[in-house]
């Protein structure tokens, strides 16, 4: 009998990468089963997708009542006032003591590509400036602002112009924020005028890039940038949105407000929704008709969205956000007794990472990081890796996950770092 992987790899282009070979059945909460009835601890959360968990039953109960009345009009067709109503809550919700307004697309890269959009539009400028290490999806867009070449780049040709790249600022990898600045600042002396910069793009803690915030003073000396040459500022939240870093959005933490931002991944809970939010005269810049799709705002999707915000508030996640992020940095720093391997563990809240290094090499260990994903996953725990260098382990479990079934999976994480080693 042909194996499902045999027909998925017939089938499906090897583009579409895959970090397991587990098919799913169903799920729950913070687990998966597979077809064959073998059950996982979901470590992953279709990447920071179901924060509130899979299938909240508060999600399930608002998308089946949406699907009882109808399922698709096109918002630019026939309007629904919960498309409104969620943009309202957004721009209540969303940090920034100014006006807002907000539009509904279907995926991040297609919030990022929005974004820029309007950010041209609102500046009559062109420039964009990223960061290394910055992921924004996987359109020509985002892949042009995307920090890393492999895989995303690779063999996809000509990238969108005027889009330039700075240094995030990683002190464990000896780019302070001093130097990073100074490197923005030479990159508008040597290669951009500040003057066309449409837009500085940055995660608030870098994702795919290996889970490393952005500290405060880093974030306010962009701000001050910003606001010196004209430039906007925009927010990636896509991963860290949503009660992750133990606020709804990562940008709570700081200090500066961004002029616009990009959502989706967990504001709908597993449903496909993605947003933009920003300044409401920013958001106006567009001409009508510029800005939408045929799905954005997806009825569905939106309903979910309003759950997923009435359940962060009801069950206190951004609080159970921190309470599980610090158990979980506490069991870290306990294996790290015994794991020296172990060189960094970080991250708000419940966005979590843990940084490897070959103990001979002190170099990073993408090796080591991976070998701890797939023992854990033999053991029934579902990880990720990320970070340029591969050896990063990222945690985006469901704030929502169960005390025994944490407990289990803290277990099996230590067993697998410890595995790892011998
Ligand atoms: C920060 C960030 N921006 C954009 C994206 C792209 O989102 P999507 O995969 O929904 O297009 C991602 C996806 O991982 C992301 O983490």
């Amino acid at each position: 009998m042909t194996s499902l992987t045999d027909r998925k790899n017939a089938a499906i282009s090897r583009g579409v990468g895959m970090t397991t070979q587990i098919y799913a059945d169903r799920a729950e909460n913070s687990e998966i089963w597979d077809k064959e009835g073998n059950r996982y601890i979901d470590f992953a959360a279709g990447i920071a997708v179901v924060n509130t968990g899979h299938r909240h039953p508060r999600i399930i109960e608002a998308v089946k009542a949406q699907i009882d009345r109808f399922t698709h009009t096109c918002h630019q067709v026939v309007p629904y006032e919960s498309y409104v109503h969620l943009a309202e809550r957004l721009n209540a919700l969303a940090p920034g003591n100014f006006a807002k307004k907000t539009i509904f697309v279907t995926t991040g890269a297609e919030a990022v590509e929005n974004a820029v959009k309007i950010a041209r539009a609102a500046t009559g400028r062109q420039a964009i400036v990223a960061f290394g290490g910055g992921f924004h999806g996987r359109t020509f867009m985002g892949m042009a602002l995307t920090g890393k070449v492999v895989p995303y780049k690779i063999g996809f040709g000509a990238m969108p112009g005027d889009v330039f790249h700075a240094p995030f600022p990683i002190e464990l990898h000896g780019v302070s924020v001093e130097q990073s600045i100074a490197a923005l600042k030479k990159l508008f002396a040597a290669d951009v005028d500040p003057a066309r910069v449409a837009a500085i793009i940055l995660e608030p803690v870098q994702g795919e890039g290996g889970f490393y915030p952005a500290p405060a003073s880093f974030m306010r000396a962009l701000r001050e940038i910003c606001d010196q040459h004209g430039i906007l500022l925009i927010a990636d939240e896509v991963q860290t949105g949503f009660a992750r870093t133990g606020k709804l959005f990562a940008m709570d933490h700081h200090d500066v407000a961004a002029d616009l931002m990009t959502m989706a991944k967990s504001l709908a809970g597993g449903f496909p929704l993605a947003a933009v939010t920003g300044r409401a005269e920013i958001m106006d810049a567009p001409a009508p008709g510029g800005l939408g799709g045929t799905y954005g705002g997806s009825p569905i999707g939106i309903a979910a969205a309003h759950a997923v915000l009435d359940i962060i508030e009801d069950e206190k996640l951004c609080e159970r956000a921190e309470q599980l992020g610090s158990r979980l940095k506490q069991r870290l720093a306990a294996i790290r007794e015994q794991a020296p391997e172990i060189v960094d563990i970080r991250g708000p809240g419940f966005m979590n990472a843990v940084e490897f290094n070959d103990v001979k090499t002190n170099l990073p260990s993408a090796d080591f990081a991976n070998r701890v994903r797939l023992i854990a996953l033999e053991k029934g725990l579902i990880l990720l890796t990320c970070g340029v260098h591969g050896n990063v382990i990222r945690f985006l479990a469901p704030i929502t996950i169960q005390d025994e079934v944490f407990a289990e999976a803290l277990d099996i994480l230590e067993a697998s770092i410890i595995e790892a080693r011998a």
